[in-house]
């Protein structure tokens, strides 16, 4: 499968979010609306740190949940394939989102010891949107197309 590796910066990748920063002399503020900032109401946020050297996380599609990630502090990657290209996304800046569309199958991993990578989703959480199984998640997206 093709594999691609996509920084934060400078890319016109559309599933790369801007995210404005309301700087001042005192520092950076950034807020997210749902709606505007992000494409979807926001029904949930979470958060992961504290990870453990050479965890990696994820390996699982959702059916229908849309998500934006942002690694606040540290860094991360963040692998997305969608059954045809992997693409490996480097999270390290707090004012870029990484939108993950619904049916893309999700690794995380390189985690930095202060990363805090918080995620925005469209809906609170549910198990029986989950696909852990990736043979499962691969005959699923070429059911779709
Ligand atoms: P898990 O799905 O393993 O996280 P990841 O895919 O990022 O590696 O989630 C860890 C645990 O937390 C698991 O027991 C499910 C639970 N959980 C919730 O209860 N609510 C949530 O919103 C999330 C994301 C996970």
């Amino acid at each position: 499968m093709p594999s691609v590796e996509v920084p934060l910066q400078g890319t016109s990748d559309p599933l790369i979010r801007q995210l404005p920063v309301l700087g001042d002399h005192r520092g950076s503020l950034i807020a997210i609306e749902g709606g505007s900032t992000v494409p979807f109401d926001v029904k949930r946020i979470y958060y992961i740190f504290g990870t453990q050297p050479g965890v990696e996380r994820g390996f699982h599609a959702h059916v229908a949940l849309r998500q934006l990630a942002v690694c606040v502090a540290g860094s991360c990657e963040m692998i997305l394939d969608d059954g045809r290209e992997r693409t490996t996304y480097l999270l390290d800046r707090p004012d870029r989102g990484l939108l993950i569309q619904a049916m893309m199958w999700r690794e995380m991993r390189n985690f930095s010891a202060d990363a805090v990578l918080l995620v925005l989703a469209d809906h609170a959480y549910d198990e029986a949107d989950y696909i852990r199984d990736y043979d499962r998640f691969l005959e699923t997206v070429n059911s779709l197309t």
